[in-house]
């Protein structure tokens, strides 16, 4: 196994992954475990995570575990048990997440809202509270959140009204436990992802958007920079390592925008 020492180097540590079988949660799995960090993934569909969970294995230790974020009982004993199996966490990414529905507030049922809400912010939250009590043990911790350039930066997404409080309320919870855990050496980082390449739009239900929003052109394209469509996982699998490690040491509360500069064209 290949391992470039110095700041990004995570040997001996453990990274717990929430979403961690697919997109930008295995993104981060594999950049980490590049830089020798022990992988504990936590998903909810068992094949997609044996499948990572091999993958991953061929670079470093992997071990999976499955859970519905949104259950605090199971997360609680997948995280406990992620703990007991590795002997330690150190690096916890809150990363699970869904679009959920995005639709006109007439439609949108109170059942959709809450799991939206359950998934992306109780679920968050809950990842952090359980995992915090180990890495309190190791008197030293990284927390990364990933939010989103929706409802921090970006507004156009008409309908993506549940979706986008979610993820602003990722980033008050982040910020606000930054200060509280910070005195205890666990530093609290955001991710806000613009358009990355993952399969997280096959879940997502629209429904009457068409004509919502404002309706606005940008016929220099969404991304000001040559050439660039969507970003890849492995680009915020680095962002990801990067506030894992020691490079970001002096680095808590920040969010950081991962979008080619999208969201500053597009609010
Ligand atoms: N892809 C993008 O363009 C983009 C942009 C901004 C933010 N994000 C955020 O990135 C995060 C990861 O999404 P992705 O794009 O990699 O999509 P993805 O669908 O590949 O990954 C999401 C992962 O979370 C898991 N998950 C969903 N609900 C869960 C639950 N209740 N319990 C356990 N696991 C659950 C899924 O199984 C999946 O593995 C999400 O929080 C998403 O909001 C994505």
């Amino acid at each position: 196994m290949e391992t470039m020492p110095g700041y990004l180097d995570l040997s001996g540590k453990v990274a717990l992954i929430t979403g961690g079988s697919s997109g930008i949660g295995k993104g981060a799995a594999i950049e980490m475990a590049k830089q020798g960090a022990g992988i504990a993934l936590i998903g909810r569909t068992p094949d997609e995570l044996e499948e990572t969970r091999q993958e991953i294995s061929e670079t470093g230790t992997c071990r999976a575990y499955t859970a519905d974020i949104s259950n605090s009982q199971l997360l609680k004993s997948a995280i406990d048990h992620a703990a007991r199996d590795f002997g330690r966490l150190d690096i916890v990414f809150a990363n699970a997440g869904i679009n959920g529905v995005w639709a006109p507030i007439d439609d949108i049922t109170e059942e959709e809202y809450d799991q939206t809400m359950d998934i992306n912010l109780k679920g968050t939250f809950m990842t952090i509270k359980f995992a915090v009590p180990h890495l309190r043990k190791q008197e030293k911790g990284s927390i990364i959140v990933t939010s989103s350039v929706n409802g921090t930066r970006m507004f156009s997404n008409t309908g993506a009204t549940i979706y986008s409080t979610s993820k602003a309320g990722q980033v008050a919870m982040a910020k606000m436990l930054a200060i509280e855990l910070g005195r205890q050496n666990i530093r609290v980082n955001v991710i806000c992802p613009g358009s990355i390449g993952t399969d997280i739009g096959d879940n997502t239900e629209h429904r009457n958007t068409k004509g919502l929003g404002q309706p606005v052109q940008y016929p220099e394209g969404q991304i000001p920079m040559p050439g660039r469509r969507t970003g890849t996982i492995e680009q915020v699998g680095r962002l990801a390592l990067f506030l894992a490690s020691d490079a970001s040491d002096h680095i808590n509360g920040e969010v950081v925008y991962i979008d080619g500069g999208q969201s500053l064209v597009q609010g």
